[in-house]
């Protein structure tokens, strides 16, 4: 098993196993449409755990230039406590690092209870916030929101 930046050959893999470990997740993350979307931003920043070519593991970062976020953090459910994930974690926050990222931010469902586990692990704290978030799409519905700039 070795970790490296997701390639398009790895689509098939990387949308298999999200189907697997999201199927709850809503339309706006289907995996097809994730994956394509970071793949166009061309950040270097989603990474595959590969045992040949078999993808049985993700991580998902971003960076804005001030916090580095960690998204689609996934592990095949046969592969799991062997520590993937945690090489995944370690793997994406030293390439955060490297960009010059100083703060790693992620949002889990309060209901994921063995997942905070899985991060408090690694060194993260449960940190109160209010976290809050709005889909774009809605704007103009929500706000009157009029559009301008690019
Ligand atoms: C969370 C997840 C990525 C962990 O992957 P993993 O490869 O099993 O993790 P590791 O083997 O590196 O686990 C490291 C440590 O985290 C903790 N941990 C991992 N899974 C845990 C669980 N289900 N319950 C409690 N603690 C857990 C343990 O301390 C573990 O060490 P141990 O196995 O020696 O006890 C995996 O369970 C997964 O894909 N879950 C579903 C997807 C998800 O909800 N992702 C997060 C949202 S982005």
């Amino acid at each position: 098993m070795h970790i490296r930046p997701c390639t398009d050959d790895d689509r098939t893999g990387v949308i298999a196993l999200w189907e697997r470990v999201f199927p709850d997740d809503p339309p706006h993350n289907a995996p097809p449409k994730m994956l394509d979307a970071k793949l166009v931003a061309n950040d270097g920043l989603l990474f595959v755990a590969a045992d040949a070519d078999t993808v049985v593991g993700t991580a998902m970062a971003g960076y804005d230039g001030h916090r580095g976020w960690l998204y689609t953090v996934a592990v095949s459910p046969e592969r799991r406590r062997r520590g993937v994930g945690t090489a995944l974690v370690h793997h994406a926050v030293a390439a955060l690092r490297a960009m010059g990222c100083t703060k790693v931010n992620l949002q889990v469902r309060a209901t994921n209870a063995a997942v905070v586990e899985f991060y408090e692990s690694l060194g993260f704290e449960v940190e109160e916030r209010v976290s809050m978030g709005m889909r774009i799409g809605d704007l103009t519905q929500k706000m009157g929101f009029k559009p301008s700039g690019p």
